[in-house]
């Protein structure tokens, strides 16, 4: 089962709602239509299966998080939303598509998410999803490592809770399952925090905890902002931070 992470979904909202926003271009790849059945796997707060819905299709979000389940809910009451398990979940019908967008990499045994996929989903139906690939957040991450390592004698590299794959190894995983990548694209897409100075703190709060697990609060404030320190120099320009993303975005198709 993946890890947990605890969200605090006011938070990603508030301050992640470039998530959602750039999401919709994903959306757009996605070419939802109306009367469809569509799986959006790692649904987050809903934003995007509530996007998928506008087009007439019909939108079902699962996502590991209950806080996130729960405000999704609450947020798109119209939307069947469940708490369940990407390397797991099990659909009683199956639908004309899979969608997920910044949810895979936090997913550590891919291949059983891509059976998963390939279960849930019809005969030439597509599986189109967009997440952290290689090289992502690796400025932020070696930061993070440095100062855990040096000032806190932690292993960070025991504690990363993502998946970054290259384009070729998760094209290959697709394949080894099956499915024909009709659509393969890594990109960087270095995005600008709000909150200022803030902006990359607010981040690891929000984001990275699993780094923080064995520290106090206390120690955690003073490890964030030494990290901030370190990486000023990489991601901090003209009074903002910017987060070093690159994605992955695919398209494939069961045959
Ligand atoms: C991402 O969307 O790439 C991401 C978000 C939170 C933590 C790590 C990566």
């Amino acid at each position: 089962m993946n890890s947990i992470h605890v969200w605090q979904t006011e938070l990603y909202d508030k301050k992640m709602d470039y998530v959602s926003e750039f999401g919709k271009d994903v959306v757009e790849v996605l070419s939802p239509k109306k009367g469809e059945r569509i799986f959006d796997l790692g649904c987050g707060t809903g934003d995007l299966a509530y996007q998928i819905s506008i087009a007439g299709a019909t939108v079902t979000g699962m996502d590991l998080s209950s806080q996130m389940i729960d405000t999704a809910k609450k947020k798109y009451p119209e939307i069947n939303f469940y708490v369940g398990d990407a390397e797991s979940f099990k659909l009683d019908q199956q639908v004309d598509a899979v969608f997920s967008n910044a949810a895979l990499h936090w997913m550590k045994e891919p291949k059983l998410v891509i059976k998963c996929v390939w279960d849930a989903l019809k005969t030439g139906g597509r599986f189109v999803a967009e997440f952290g690939g290689q090289g992502n957040v690796e400025k932020v991450i070696k930061a993070t490592s440095q100062v855990l390592d040096r000032d806190c004698g932690i292993d960070a590299s025991s504690l990363n809770p993502w998946y970054f794959p290259s384009l070729a190894q998760y094209s290959t995983l697709l394949e080894q399952q099956g499915f024909r990548v009709t659509y393969a694209v890594h990109f960087s897409r270095p995005t600008k925090m709000t909150d200022g100075e803030n902006g990359l703190n607010i981040w690891l709060m929000g984001s990275a905890d699993d780094f923080f697990k064995g520290l106090s609060i206390h120690e955690k404030k003073k490890a964030i902002n030494k990290i901030a320190a370190e990486a000023s120099k990489e991601l901090f320009k003209d009074g903002a931070w910017y987060i070093d993303y690159k994605r992955l975005r695919v398209m494939a198709i069961k045959i």
